[in-house]
C-alpha cells in the first residue's frame, strides 16, 4: 500500500494513489472511531490511530482536492452518541487535544503560541502540566452545588446522558463543598474522567472470566463499557474513579488560572489528577515528561502521556481553538513500550461467536515490566499487511493494554526458508468449513451447532425465552449439561427424558427438578416454525428475519431444499427468491445458506425434525386488495419514506420486493423513478404514481 511521507518534497504518490489511499484511510478512521467510541472495542493501539489520522493528514496537506467528499476527519471529535442514552447539547462542546510526540512537537507548540501571541523572547508563559489518564472524558454539570447531570463526550457537541450512572461513582460529589475562598459558582460544569486503577480492574477481569464473560481489552475500555450501560445498578458494581481536569459552561468565574481552577475543584470535593507541575518553558515541560514516564508504573493507574496547558484562562481565551482543539494546551504522548523477540508459532482461537482469532506464540519478553509471551494478530489482513511469518524476529508493544500487539517484523532477521502464513480455511475445532464475508475482516466458523467453541453458546441461546423458552434451562444449566456430555447438540435437549434418573441423581437437583426439566421440554415438542429458525442461531437471523423465512417457505423440508439448491448458485432462481424477501440482503442470505452447506448442520436439523413437531406459521388472512400481492417501489415518495411504505404494504398483506419481475403486481413509482418502470411495461406489471398507491391503501 502507498504511503505518504512526510514531507512534500518527498510525497512519494500519484494523485490517483492519493485519491484512493485517503478513501481507505477515511473508511478505516470513520470505523475505528466507532469502535472506539461507541462499541468500546477498539481494534487497534492508540499509537496505530494517530499513525492513520497522521498519514490521512499529510495526504491532506498535499492534495486538499482529492479529499473524499462529505468527510473531514479533523472536524470528528468521537463518534455520534449510540441509542439508548438520551442525548445532551454540550453548552460548551467538549473538544480534544492535539498530540505531540517528540521533544521537537513540544517546541514547536510552544513556538507556535508566542508566534500567535506576538510574545517577547523573553516573556514568560507558564504552563500547567498534568498526567493524562487513558478513560472516558465526561461532563458534571452542578447547579447551586447540586449534582444535576451527568455526559459523555460523544461527538464533542453531542453527548449521552449518564446521569444516574455518574451518581453511582463514589469519587463524584453529589453536593459540592463551597467555602468564602473557594465559592462554588451557581451553575458550574466540572470536566474530568471517569478511569480504572490498574489493581480494579485485574481484579473485574478475573471476576468476568470466571462468569464466563470476555474479560476487557484495557482499564480504558472497562470505564468505559462500565460507564456506558443502561443499566445503571451495572455501574454501580464497577470500580470507578474520577479525576477533575477542566471546565465547561459556568456562570462566574472566582478563578484566572488553571492551577487556580485545581485549587477550587480540590476544595469543593474532586480528586485531581497528580502528580502535577507548574511549568516555564519547554525545557522544564520535557524535564516533567521523563521524570512522569520513569514512574508511571509506580501510579495506581495507566498513563498514556502528560497534558500541557497555558495555565492564564486570559491567554487561553486569546489563543483559542483550530478545528478540534485547542492551540492553548497539547497531549504529549508516551511511547508505547516495546521489545523485540521471536514468533514461534501461530494459533488459531475459536471464540465463542465462532470467530477465528489468530494469536502470537512468542518466545517470552519482559515488555515494561511484564513477561509477554501471546500477542494477538487480530485477523487475515493484518497478518497480509504486515507480513508475519512463523520464526520472524518481531517488536510488541504494550500500549496499556493486556494483550500486546505486534507492530513490525525485522525482515533481515527472517529465516530464509520462512513462508507466507496461510489462514485456515477451516475450523481447527470442528473442520467446519470458515467463511469470510465481503468485505468483513474476521474469518468465522460456520459449524455453529456442532462446533465445541460455539456449542454451548448456541444451546444457550436455543432455550432462551426468544427460541424455545425452555424453563429450567438457561445458561448455568446447559453449561453444566454440556460440560458433563448430556446435550452435545440442540437435538440433545429433547433425548433428555432418557437420562432423568441419571438428571434427578446429580448434585443439586432431585426428583422433583429433573421432572420439572422434562414437563418443560416436552412442553415446547410443538413449537412455531419461525421460532425454530430463530433458535438455530444462524448469523445475522434474528427474530424478525426468522418470521420473514417461516412466512415464506412455511415448512422446514421447503426451506432446506431451497437453501441446498441455492448452494454456490448466487443468482439461481432460487438464491433470487431468497434475497427477494424483504429485508433479506445477499449478506444475510450468504449467512443462510452457509449454515445449509454443512453436514452437521443438516444431521442436528434432521435430528430436530423427528423430535419436533414444526407447526406452520399461520396463514395471512384475505383482507385487502393487497393481500398477496407482490410490490415493487421504485424512486423517491414525496409522502413517506420507503420504510413506512414497505412496512404499510406489509401490513396490509402484500409482499415487498427489490426487483420487478413477471411476478410483480405492482410498481409504484416515486420521483426520478429509474429504470424498472421499463422492465415492468416489458412484463406488463401495473404501475402506480404515487397518488394511485395512496388511493390504494386508503
Ligand atoms: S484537558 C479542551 N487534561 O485526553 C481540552 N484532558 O486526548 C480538554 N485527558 O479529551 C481536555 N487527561 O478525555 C485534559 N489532564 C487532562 C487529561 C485529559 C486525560 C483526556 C480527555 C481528552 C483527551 C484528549
Amino acid at each position: 500500500m502507498a504511503k505518504a511521507k512526510r514531507t512534500k518534497d518527498t510525497l512519494e504518490i500519484t494523485p490517483l494513489e492519493a485519491t484512493a489511499r485517503m478513501a481507505v484511510l477515511a473508511k478505516e478512521i470513520e470505523r475505528h472511531d466507532i469502535l472506539y467510541h461507541q462499541k468500546d472495542a477498539p481494534e487497534i493501539s492508540d499509537a496505530a490511530y494517530d499513525a492513520l489520522r497522521k498519514e490521512y493528514q499529510s495526504l491532506h496537506e498535499y492534495y486538499p482536492n482529492l479529499a473524499p467528499k462529505g468527510y473531514n476527519p479533523e472536524k470528528k471529535v468521537g463518534a455520534q452518541p449510540a441509542v439508548g442514552f438520551t442525548k445532551i447539547t454540550h453548552a460548551v462542546p467538549m473538544l480534544s487535544l492535539g498530540n505531540a510526540f517528540t521533544d521537537e512537537d513540544v517546541e514547536d507548540f510552544i513556538l507556535r503560541m508566542r508566534r500567535f501571541l506576538n510574545l517577547d523572547h523573553d516573556a514568560p508563559i507558564s504552563l500547567m502540566a498534568e498526567p493524562k489518564i487513558d478513560g472516558l472524558s465526561a461532563s458534571l454539570r452542578y447547579e447551586k452545588g447540586k449534582l444535576v447531570q451527568g455526559a459523555t463526550r460523544g461527538d464533542g457537541t453531542v453527548g449521552e446522558n449518564i446521569t444516574t450512572n455518574v451518581m453511582t461513582i463514589a469519587s463524584i460529589p453529589h453536593t459540592l463543598t463551597s467555602s468564602t475562598k473557594y465559592p462554588v459558582p451557581d451553575v458550574v460544569e466540572v470536566r474530568g474522567e471517569i478511569y480504572m486503577n490498574r489493581d480494579d480492574f485485574m481484579i473485574l477481569n478475573a471476576q468476568r472470566e470466571a462468569a464466563n464473560e470476555s474479560p476487557f481489552a484495557n482499564p480504558r475500555n472497562a470505564a468505559a463499557g462500565s460507564v456506558r450501560q443502561l443499566d445503571s445498578s451495572i455501574t454501580a458494581k464497577r470500580p470507578l474513579s474520577f479525576f477533575a481536569y477542566a471546565l465547561g459552561e459556568v456562570s462566574d468565574m472566582p478563578f484566572t488560572s488553571q492551577q487556580s481552577l485545581r485549587k477550587h475543584m480540590n476544595h469543593w470535593g474532586f480528586a485531581l489528577n497528580e502528580p502535577s507541575r507548574l511549568c516555564h518553558n519547554a525545557l522544564d515541560l520535557l524535564t516533567y515528561y521523563h521524570e512522569i514516564e520513569s514512574l508511571r508504573h509506580t501510579l495506581p493507574f495507566d498513563i498514556d502521556g502528560v497534558v500541557y496547558k497555558v495555565d492564564d484562562f486570559a491567554l487561553q481565551q486569546r489563543l483559542g481553538f483550530v478545528s478540534r482543539a485547542p492551540r492553548w494546551a497539547i497531549a504529549h504522548k508516551f511511547e508505547a513500550e516495546r521489545a523485540q523477540t521471536v514468533l514461534k508459532n501461530i494459533l488459531i482461537q475459536v471464540g465463542r461467536t465462532g470467530a477465528l482469532t489468530p494469536v502470537a506464540e512468542l518466545e517470552p519478553v519482559n515488555v515494561g515490566g511484564v513477561m509477554v509471551s501471546r500477542a494477538t494478530l487480530h485477523n487475515e489482513d493484518e497478518i497480509k499487511r504486515k507480513d508475519i511469518r512463523v520464526g520472524d524476529t518481531v517488536t510488541i508493544q504494550r500500549a496499556g493494554d493486556v494483550i500486546p500487539q505486534i507492530v513490525e517484523v525485522d525482515t533481515s532477521k527472517r529465516p530464509k526458508n520462512s513462508k507466507p502464513f496461510i489462514f485456515p480455511t477451516v475450523c481447527p475445532e470442528c473442520g467446519s468449513h470458515a467463511l469470510r464475508e465481503d468485505g468483513m475482516a474476521v474469518t468465522r466458523c460456520t459449524g455453529g451447532l456442532v462446533c465445541p467453541a460455539q456449542a454451548a453458546l448456541r444451546i444457550i441461546h436455543f432455550a432462551s425465552r426468544d427460541a424455545f423458552n425452555i424453563e429450567g434451562l438457561g445458561e448455568q444449566r446447559v453449561l453444566e449439561l454440556w460440560g458433563d456430555g448430556l446435550i452435545k447438540t440442540p437435538a440433545d435437549i429433547f433425548a433428555l427424558h432418557n437420562h432423568q434418573r441419571d438428571l434427578a441423581q446429580r448434585e443439586g437437583w432431585g426428583a422433583k427438578s429433573a421432572q420439572k426439566l422434562i414437563n418443560a421440554i416436552e412442553a415446547r415438542r410443538s413449537i412455531p416454525f419461525d421460532k425454530l429458525i430463530y433458535a438455530l442461531g444462524i448469523r445475522q437471523v434474528g427474530e424478525a428475519t426468522a418470521k420473514l423465512l417461516a412466512r415464506h417457505y412455511k415448512d422446514l423440508p421447503t426451506w432446506r431444499t431451497a437453501m441446498i439448491a441455492a448452494q454456490n448458485k448466487e443468482g439461481s432462481e432460487t438464491w433470487q427468491a431468497l434475497t427477494d424477501i424483504d429485508q433479506i440482503g445477499p449478506l444475510v442470505a450468504r449467512d443462510i445458506v452457509a449454515f445449509f452447506d454443512e453436514d452437521h448442520n443438516l444431521k442436528v436439523l434432521a435430528a430436530l425434525e423427528k423430535a419436533l413437531t414444526i407447526q406452520p406459521p399461520p396463514v395471512q388472512k384475505k383482507t385487502s386488495v393487497l393481500s398477496g400481492k407482490t410490490i415493487v417501489f421504485t424512486g423517491t415518495l414525496t409522502t413517506m419514506g420507503r420504510s413506512e411504505a414497505k412496512a404499510k404494504a406489509e401490513s396490509l398483506g402484500a409482499h415487498v420486493s427489490g426487483s420487478v419481475s413477471k411476478k410483480t403486481d405492482y410498481l409504484v413509482t416515486g420521483e426520478d423513478a429509474g429504470s424498472k418502470a421499463a422492465k415492468a411495461a416489458e412484463h406488463g406489471v401495473s404501475v402506480l404514481t404515487e397518488q394511485e398507491w395512496l388511493k390504494l391503501i386508503s
